[in-house]
C-alpha cells in the first residue's frame, strides 16, 4: 500500500514539476540531473612537478575532462592551508595556496574550462577555519576582543570538564581547552579546525561575501562542505547514548569509533543551519542567477537530511546522497535504500555519489569480492551505469571513470590525521586519494615529472592509467564517454521521476524512469550469479552488459544491465 501511495506520489509530482524535461527546461536548473566529475586537486595533475597537484595540472586536463561528457567539475579546496586536513583547514578564504597555484591560475581555468562548455564549482567550507587563520588568532587571546564571539566558545562544566558530551567524528572530544580565555572552543573535525559561530552576523556576512566573491570571478556554484555542522543546539545540551549497529558501516569511521556510540541530536542539524542555507541560497543565488549550491552531509540519516535540506527552493538547490555509500557494505542492500528513498524523495534533489576522497574507491566498497574473483570491470561499468540512469543527478570522483579499484597503502604512507587518530580500526582515507594514472609507462604514472607524488602511485593502478584505456573500446574509460553521451540523449534521465520495484529477494534493481512523456525500464543484476527474466522485452542495443535476450525472457550474467525500452508518449 505504502509503495502504491508512493508510486502515485511520486507520478503526480512528476506530472506537475517535470514535465518540461528537455525540451523547453529553463537554464537556471542546468544543475538539475547534472553529471560533475570531482577533481582532488591535489591528487590530480601535478604540472609544476613539485609531487603536489595543481590549478594548471587541472587546466591541462580539460580536454580530457569535456570529452567524458559531464556537465561540470566541483575542485577540491585550492584555498591556502597548513593542509593539515589537506584544504580543509582553511586560512584565507579569498586565495589560492601557493601549492596549487595562483589567482591567475584559476582564472585561466575557468575561462578555459567554460570555453569547453564546462561548469566549475568550488569546494566551500562554512562550518570552521583552520586554527591559523587570523580570525581564530584573535578570538582565542581574550573574551572581550573585537572576534571574540566569532567561535564557538563555552565555559567548562562545574567539574572543569568539557561543556557536554560531544565528539569528533575524527576520534575524541569535539573541545579543545583554551588558557588564555579559561574556555573551551568546539571543532566537530580536527582541533586544528575551531567551528565559526554563524550565529554571529558579522561572520555569516564574511562567509557570503566570500563566496560572492568567487562566483563573481567565475565559478558556477559551490559544494558546501559538512553542511550538517552548521546547526548546533545553542543550549549546548549533551547527546543521548546509542548502541551502535550494522548501518554504521562507514558512518563516523565505523562502529569503532565512539562518535558512532552518540545519537547526534545536539550537534548537527539544528534549524539554525536551515536559516543559514536560507540567508547563502538569497544572496548568492539570487532569482536570475544560475549558480548553484550543492550541500555535503554525511554521517547521519543522510537520504532523508539530503531531502528535507532540498525540498522547495530555498535552500540547498541538491545535496549528496549519501546513504548510497556510507550505510551500506555492499551493492545487495542498495535495493531497499533506493525503493525508501523513492517513495519519501518528493521535490528534494539528490547527487548519486558513490565514492569521493573521504571514503573507499566505489568497485572495492560495494563489489570487493567479486573485484577479486575477476569482475571489475563488470561491476565498474554497472556503477557507472547506475549513477548515469537513478534519479537525481551524480558526482564522478577522479578515477571512477577508469575503474580503479582501492590500493593498499602501507602504515607508513598514511597522511590523513583521521586514519592516525583510529589506526588500525580506521586506516584513514589516503587509499582514495593516490596520484591519477594518466600514463602507464611514464614517470610517476604521468601525474607529474620531478619530485615523487605527495602520496605512492599504487602499482595496481598503473595498468590501468587513462593512456591505455583510451584507445581500448572495451574499457572503462571508453564506456563512460558513450554513456554519457547517449545519457545526453535522454533528458528523462536528467529530471525524471523513479519508481523502484520489488526484486523479489533477488539482487535485481528494476526500476523505471518517467517524465515529459518518456518512460525508460531499466533492469540491473547487483550480483555475480546469472539471473533469469520473463519476457522482458528488447533491450537497446546501448547502454547494455550481459544481457541476453531470448523468445521466452532475459538473462542477466555477472553485473548485467540493460535498458529495456524507451517510450515517447
Ligand atoms: C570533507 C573532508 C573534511 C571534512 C572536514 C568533509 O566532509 O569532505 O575531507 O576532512 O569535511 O572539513
Amino acid at each position: 500500500m505504502e509503495a502504491m501511495i508512493g508510486r502515485l506520489y511520486a507520478q503526480l509530482l512528476d506530472a506537475v514539476m517535470r514535465d518540461g524535461a528537455g525540451e523547453g527546461a529553463d537554464p537556471a536548473r542546468w544543475w538539475q540531473g547534472a553529471i560533475f566529475y570531482q577533481v582532488y586537486v591535489r591528487s590530480f595533475r601535478d604540472a609544476n612537478g613539485d609531487g603536489i597537484g595543481d590549478i594548471a595540472g587541472v587546466t591541462e586536463k580539460l580536454d580530457y575532462l569535456a570529452g567524458l561528457g559531464v556537465d561540470g567539475i566541483w575542485l577540491s579546496p585550492f584555498y591556502p592551508s597548513p593542509q593539515v586536513d589537506f584544504g580543509y583547514d582553511i586560512t584565507d578564504l579569498r586565495d589560492v595556496d601557493p601549492i596549487h597555484g595562483t589567482l591567475d591560475d584559476v582564472l585561466r581555468m575557468l575561462e578555459a574550462a567554460h570555453d569547453r562548455g564546462l561548469r566549475v564549482i568550488a569546494d566551500f567550507v562554512p562550518c570552521h577555519t583552520s586554527d591559523r587563520h587570523p580570525w581564530f588568532r584573535e578570538s582565542r587571546e581574550s573574551r572581550t576582543n573585537p572576534r571574540h564571539d566569532w567561535y564557538v566558545w563555552a565555559d567548562p562544566g562545574p567539574d572543569g570538564t568539557e561543556p557536554n558530551n560531544w565528539l569528533s567524528s575524527f576520534g575524541g572530544r569535539a573541545w579543545t581547552w583554551e588558557p588564555r580565555r579559561s574556555q573551551y572552543y568546539y571543532h566537530p573535525f580536527l582541533a586544528c579546525q575551531p567551528a565559526l559561530n554563524l550565529r554571529n552576523d558579522d561572520v555569516l556576512r564574511e562567509m557570503i561575501d566570500a563566496m560572492i566573491f568567487w562566483r563573481d570571478l567565475g565559478f558556477d556554484g559551490f559544494r558546501l562542505d559538512a553542511v550538517q555542522c552548521i546547526g548546533w543546539d545553542r543550549n549546548l545540551r549533551s547527546n543521548p547514548a546509542r548502541v551502535p549497529d550494522e548501518d554504521d558501516v562507514e558512518v563516523g569511521g565505523g562502529p569503532n569509533n565512539p562518535f558512532s556510540m552518540q545519537v547526534h541530536l545536539f550537534d548537527r542539524d539544528a534549524p539554525f543551519g536551515q536559516t543559514v542555507l536560507e540567508k547563502m541560497r538569497s544572496e548568492i543565488c539570487p532569482p536570475g542567477s544560475d549558480a548553484v549550491l550543492i550541500g555535503e552531509m554525511a554521517d547521519l540519516d543522510s537520504t532523508r537530511l539530503a531531502v528535507k535540506y532540498t525540498a522547495g527552493d530555498t535552500r540547498l538547490h541538491a545535496a549528496y546522497d549519501f546513504d548510497l555509500i556510507q550505510k551500506t557494505d555492499s551493492l545487495h542492500r542498495w535495493i531497499d535504500t533506493l525503493q525508501a528513498r523513492s517513495r519519501y524523495i518528493g521535490d528534494g534533489w539528490l547527487m548519486n555519489v558513490l565514492t569521493n576522497h573521504d571514503t573507499v574507491r566505489a568497485v572495492s566498497a560495494l563489489a570487493g569480492e567479486a573485484v577479486e574473483a575477476g569482475f571489475r570491470t563488470e561491476a565498474a561499468k554497472l556503477l557507472l551505469f547506475l549513477q548515469a540512469t537513478l534519479r537525481g543527478g551524480a558526482i564522478i570522483f577522479q578515477g571512477e571513470e577508469l575503474g580503479l579499484p582501492q590500493p593498499q597503502l602501507d602504515r607508513e604512507d598514511i597522511e590523513d590525521p583521521w586514519g592516525l587518530n583510529l589506526y588500525p580500526d580506521f586506516p584513514g582515507r589516503d587509499a582514495a586519494r593516490t596520484p591519477f594514472p594518466w600514463s602507464s609507462s611514464a614517470v610517476n604514472g604521468g601525474f607529474g615529472e620531478g619530485a615523487e607524488p605527495w602520496l605512492p602511485m599504487p602499482d595496481a593502478h598503473r595498468p590501468l592509467a587513462a593512456d591505455d584505456q583510451d584507445g581500448d573500446p572495451g574499457s572503462v574509460l571508453s564506456f563512460v564517454r558513450r554513456l554519457l553521451a547517449w545519457r545526453r540523449t535522454m533528458p528523462v534521465l536528467r529530471t525524471g521521476g523513479d519508481d523502484v520495484c520489488d526484486p523479489d529477494g533477488r539482487p535485481l534493481l528494476r526500476f523505471e524512469r518517467f517524465g515529459g512523456g518518456e518512460r525508460l525500464r531499466i533492469v540491473a543484476n547487483l550480483g555475480t550469479e546469472d539471473l533469469r527474466l520473463a519476457s522482458e522485452g528488447q533491450p537497446l542495443d546501448f547502454p547494455t552488459q550481459n544481457a541476453t535476450a531470448t523468445a521466452d525472457g532475459l538473462t542477466l550474467g555477472p553485473f548485467g544491465f540493460a535498458v529495456l525500452d524507451h517510450a515517447r508518449a
